[in-house]
C-alpha cells in the first residue's frame, strides 16, 4: 500500500525570500486599505486571461481579494488571446492613469524593461504574480510572489526516482517555450532526476490537454509504447497525456505513470482514480498575500523581493481522496 503522504514545499533558500504560509498571513481582508487619504488603493492588474483551471482559481483570487470592501479599485485588464502588446498597451494605460500599484502575471518573460522603467519613473510599484521575467533585473519590480517552481519539480523528480530505481524511459510535456515558470520547472526537473532515468523527448504542449495528448501519442507510437513515465508541467498536459495512454490500450498509473503541476480539482480526481501517479499543487491562492505586499509598498514600507507560497504535494490515490473535500480550487 502506498504511504500517502501530503508533503509542504516551502521554498529553496532565496536571498531574501520569505515563505509565508496562507494560514500566517495576515489582514488582506476586514481591515480596510484605503490609502492614506482614506481614498480606494488602485491596482491595475495586468493579467493572462483564461488558460486553464489553476489561471481561472488565480486570478479570481486575486480579483476577490482586492476587493472594495478591503479598500481597492482592481482594473483587471485580461491579454487578448495570450498576446503580450495587449498586456504592454493595458499596462502603459495603467501608468498614464497613475494608478497606485500594478500586478503583472506575464505572458511572456522578455520585453518588459521599458514599461517597468517608465512605471519607476512614475513611482507605482509593480508586483509580479507567478510569473517572473528575463533577464530578472530585480531593480525593475518591487517583489515577485509565486510558489518555488524550482522546489515543486525537484520534489517531483525525487519521487520518480523512487519509483523507478532501476530506471526507465520518460517524456516532459512543457508549457509555452522561455515563460520563467517553465524555465524553472525543467530546472529543478534536471537538478534532481536520476540519470538512470532516460529522457526520451521534452516538447511543449502549451497548457493545453488536446494537444498533449496528440503530442504524446506520436511519441508513444514512435517509441513503440516504451515510456514509463511522463513529466506534465500542469495538470492539463498530464490529463492529455492520460488520454493518450488510454487511447493506445494502455493502462495510466500502470503502464506509465503521470505526474502533473498545479492541484487542480480535476487532476486530484485523476489521482484519486490512479489516472495520475504524482500531483504537485502550485498553490494559486495567494491574494492575501498580495494585499499585504501592496499595501506596504503603497505606504512606502520596505518588502521582501521574492516571496514564496507554500504548496504542497500528492503522491497517492489517499493522499488525493483526503484532501479533494477541502480543497478551494
Ligand atoms: O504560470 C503557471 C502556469 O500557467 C500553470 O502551471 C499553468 O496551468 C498555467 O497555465
Amino acid at each position: 500500500m502506498n504511504k500517502s503522504t501530503i508533503k509542504t514545499i516551502a521554498g529553496i533558500a532565496m536571498a531574501g525570500a520569505l515563505t509565508l504560509s496562507m494560514a500566517a498571513c495576515s489582514g488582506g481582508s476586514g481591515d480596510a486599505a484605503a490609502g492614506s487619504d482614506g481614498e480606494l488603493i488602485t491596482v491595475g492588474f495586468v493579467a493572462v486571461g483564461p488558460e486553464g483551471g489553476w489561471r481561472t482559481a488565480n486570478e479570481q483570487n486575486i480579483q476577490d481579494s482586492f476587493s472594495t470592501e478591503n479598500g481597492f479599485e482592481l482594473k483587471y485588464a485580461p491579454a487578448t488571446n495570450g498576446d503580450q502588446n495587449s498586456q504592454i498597451t493595458a499596462f502603459t494605460s495603467f501608468i498614464d492613469e497613475g494608478v497606485d500599484a500594478i500586478l503583472l502575471s506575464a505572458t511572456e518573460a522578455t520585453g518588459w524593461e521599458s514599461v517597468l522603467e517608465r512605471a519607476q519613473e512614475a513611482e507605482i510599484p509593480v508586483i509580479l504574480l507567478d510569473r517572473g521575467i528575463e533577464p530578472n533585473d530585480e531593480a525593475l519590480y518591487t517583489s515577485h510572489i509565486a510558489p518555488d517552481n524550482v522546489g515543486i519539480s525537484s520534489a517531483a523528480a525525487e519521487w520518480a526516482n523512487g519509483q523507478f530505481a532501476d530506471g526507465g524511459n520518460y517524456v516532459v510535456l512543457e508549457g509555452p517555450p522561455g515563460l520563467s515558470v517553465v524555465n524553472d520547472r525543467n530546472m529543478g526537473w534536471d537538478e534532481s532526476i536520476d540519470p538512470k532515468l532516460t529522457k526520451l523527448e521534452s516538447q511543449s504542449a502549451n497548457w493545453s490537454t488536446e494537444e498533449a495528448k496528440s503530442v504524446f501519442e506520436t511519441i508513444l507510437k514512435s517509441n513503440s509504447n516504451d515510456v514509463q513515465l511522463v513529466f506534465a508541467q500542469n495538470d492539463e498536459m498530464g490529463l492529455g497525456a492520460a488520454l493518450a495512454v488510454e487511447e493506445a490500450g494502455l493502462k495510466p498509473g500502470t503502464d506509465v505513470k503521470i505526474i502533473t503541476i498545479d492541484g487542480t480539482k480535476a487532476a486530484l480526481e485523476a489521482l484519486a482514480a490512479g489516472r495520475l501517479s504524482f500531483v504537485a499543487e502550485y498553490n494559486p491562492l495567494f491574494g492575501d498575500v498580495a494585499v499585504d505586499v501592496v499595501k506596504s509598498a503603497v505606504a512606502g514600507e520596505s518588502v521582501e523581493k521574492n516571496i514564496v507560497v507554500e504548496s504542497v504535494t500528492f503522491d497517492s490515490p489517499e493522499a488525493a481522496t483526503t484532501a479533494l473535500p477541502d480543497r478551494k480550487y
